[in-house]
């Protein structure tokens, strides 16, 4: 995709609240079933089902205005789209650790998607104890006249971290931003419990999935005598 396209959406091509609001509805659903026949053809294969789910959302408008009030913006369409990453999110959660990252690459290589911005926060945390994996793409959405890369904030983690940020999005919310340090300390020892859970729960999968590789060339080995 050429960069025109995604400065026709900044510039010229987003006439309304409803266009926008259009395009990201189109982006969701480009990305939704993309990940949906990654999980079909993983399962086909592998018969292993990675994904536990997806929701995917767009930003309600208020949080849309508040957050380009908070950077300083005002709110124009424009500052909506070249601003506001996460306006199309999705989030996708998995099994295991390694499933993200086996997602994340799936998703990277898919050559109409762009990769704007990767981050790590399960190999380097948020302060809070925040763990997850965030990508920002843009997918091209096909209009009858046009192709406008629209943009979509995936975020992929597992059951364990889902959890975690969860409840750690409801406590943290009573106190907007607030809370007081003891509990801020125990939100971080429990994402470290988390991230424990899930470095047990992985390794178990792996000793059982080398167990069930000896089993089949055991059964092999059995009927070739
Ligand atoms: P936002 O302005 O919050 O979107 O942050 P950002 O633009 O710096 O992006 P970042 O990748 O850090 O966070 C994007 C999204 O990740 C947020 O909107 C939340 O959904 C989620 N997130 C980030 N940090 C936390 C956290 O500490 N706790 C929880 N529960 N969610 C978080
Ligand atoms: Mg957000």
């Amino acid at each position: 995709m050429s960069d025109e396209s995604i400065l026709s959406l900044e510039n010229e091509s987003i006439d309304s609240w409803e266009t926008l609001i259009f395009l990201y509805t189109s982006a969701l659903k480009e990305v939704g079933t993309k990940i949906d026949i990654l999980n079909d053809e993983f399962q086909h294969i592998h018969k292993y089902n990675p994904i536990e789910h997806v929701k995917s959302r767009i930003k309600k408008p208020e949080s849309i205005v508040k957050k380009l009030r908070r950077n300083g913006y005002e709110s124009t369409l424009e500052n909506m789209v070249r601003y506001v990453n996460d306006i199309a999110g999705i989030r996708i959660t998995c099994s295991f650790t390694s499933d993200i990252y086996r997602i994340a690459d799936m998703i990277a290589k898919q050559s109409d998607l762009r990769i704007l911005s990767l981050k790590d926060y399960i190999k380097n945390p948020k302060a809070s104890g925040y763990q997850s994996y965030h990508m920002i793409i843009t997918v091209p959405i096909f209009l009858s006249d046009q192709v406008v890369d629209t943009k979509v904030e995936v975020q992929i983690r597992t059951v364990a971290q889902d959890f975690w940020a969860s409840l750690e999005h409801k406590i943290y919310y009573k106190f907007e931003g607030n809370a007081p340090a003891y509990i801020s300390q125990e939100l971080r020892d429990c994402a470290k419990i988390v991230a424990n859970l899930d470095a047990r729960m992985l390794s178990l999968n792996e000793a059982i999935q080398s167990l069930d590789a000896e089993d089949k060339t055991a059964a092999k080995a059995g009927k070739q005598e």
